[in-house]
């Protein structure tokens, strides 16, 4: 049972000395309930709550578990370093290894620049292409998110409209409202910001098409402007290279995190030489931006994404989850909305405008043992196996049971009444 003792006790000690009981993406206070605050422990594909209670997880920490938590090799070669030492006066030679084995493998990038998290690469993306191009104006799609920078957060507490007064909005796949917005800042667009694919949570997510990815490219090339694609969350989930390469379209910068390090606390900006000398000229840092064991944990991430067939595996057991839940879901006459790649996928209900079926079914797998998201995208490791989405299939067909049974008496998430309605 989620929410046992332990789970209880900390949410009581944790309202008392964390702000609102917990921030951020992992507070669970827009979840269901049942949702667990607290984990305990992660291993391979599940993850314990901090009653001991057992969960396939669907969520991968928000996506750094790429291949398995606590995978024995990337946790070796991080014990290793950790034995030489970690955040040192200066960096270990690793950080070399590491931009060398990033460029040996990202088509666009010359070289590489490390840093924390997400947010980090973003910003810095952010305040190079305004020192490469002089210019001010940064655009970025309406609703993608870019990280929690008073630039880019998409809450609005705290921030001024000054933080923000140079950042303006096109609309993502629509080549025509990008080529607008190029023509609206005309002389003053310093980059485009695009995540690979739409990946809004409460959203169906899309697929970029072609047309709107070489806009990007061509108003970047006749301006001066940077092409940055944001990759923090969908990098090596969806290629081996930058997730635009299948389009053909080669940005000038790229951003890493979550997952390239399998977990370990490092993000990344990959450049073109086109971006070699702003990325010289500007000053970014921080105190464990040069943290040698996260690199050590990269390094190995890497190897094993450029050695063995990860992304295929993540594939099939996203594809082998789409259709077993397609196949569920016409039994039981609920229609799924599936969208985005399988291997991370979003999954809504149709007719569910106020997600209160989701919600329930969410909170029914999780019963079962099984840790999917109501309304973020979610995601696959190469840890999960036939048999853990076989698993998976048994609870997430009681789960459509269960929400058949209650669907007279299923209610809106009171939180998410509250914002629709403010
Ligand atoms: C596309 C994208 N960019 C940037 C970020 C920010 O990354 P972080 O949370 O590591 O700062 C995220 C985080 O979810 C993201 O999904």
């Amino acid at each position: 049972m989620a929410n046992g003792t332990r789970q209880k006790d900390l949410r009581e000690r944790a309202e008392r000395v964390i702000p609102g009981g917990m921030y951020g993406h992992e507070s669970t206070r827009l979840l269901p309930p049942e949702f667990p605050q607290f984990f305990r422990r992660a291993l391979g594909a599940r993850i314990w709550d901090a009653d001991e209670q057992p969960y396939i997880d669907y969520m991968c920490a928000y996506g750094p578990n790429l291949l398995g938590y606590r995978q024995s090799e990337i946790e070796a070669a991080a014990d290793a370093q950790r034995l030489l030492g970690d955040t040192m006066t200066g960096p270990s030679e690793i950080m070399v290894n590491l931009a060398e084995a990033f460029v040996g493998m990202v088509r666009h990038a010359d070289w590489a620049m490390f840093c924390k998290n997400g947010s980090d690469a973003t910003s810095t993306a952010m305040v190079l292409a305004r020192a490469h191009t002089g210019r001010k104006t940064i655009l970025c799609a309406k609703g993608a998110y870019h990280g929690a920078s008073p630039w880019n957060t998409p809450h609005t507490a705290g921030i001024l409209a000054s933080d923000r007064v140079h950042v303006a909005y096109y609309t993502y796949n629509d080549a025509q409202s990008l080529s607008d917005a190029f023509k609206a800042h005309d002389g003053d667009i310093a980059a485009v910001f695009a995540t690979p694919f739409r990946h809004e949570v409460f959203e169906d997510q899309a697929l970029a098409q072609l047309e709107f990815a070489r806009t990007a490219r061509k108003c970047c090339d006749e301006t001066g402007a940077l092409l940055v694609v944001d990759d923090v969350r969908a990098g090596f989930r969806v290629a081996r290279d930058c997730s635009w390469t299948h389009l053909g379209i080669e940005p000038d910068l790229s951003c890493w995190g979550k997952c390239f390090a399998n977990g370990y606390p490092i993000s990344a900006l990959l450049g073109s030489n086109k971006a070699r000398d702003a990325a010289r000229d500007i000053f970014v840092t921080g105190s464990f931006w040069f943290s040698a064991v996260p690199m050590a944990a990269a390094i190995e991430t890497l190897r094993i994404i450029r050695e063995t067939p990860y992304l295929e595996t993540l594939i099939a057991s996203g594809a082998a989850l789409r259709a077993g839940l397609e196949a569920q879901s016409q039994r039981h006459g609920l229609e799924l909305k599936q969208t985005g790649p399988a291997q991370m996928p979003q999954i809504f209900f149709a007719d569910d405008p106020d997600f209160r079926i989701g919600y329930a079914w969410a909170a029914a797998c999780l019963k079962g043992g099984v840790y999917v998201h109501p309304y973020h995208n979610m995601f696959l490791s190469a840890a999960h196996t036939v048999d853990d989405v076989t698993e998976t299939l048994e609870a997430t067909d009681r789960a459509f049971s269960a929400v058949l049974r209650d669907f007279a008496s299923l209610q809106p998430h009171p939180i998410l009444m509250q914002l629709a309605g403010a």
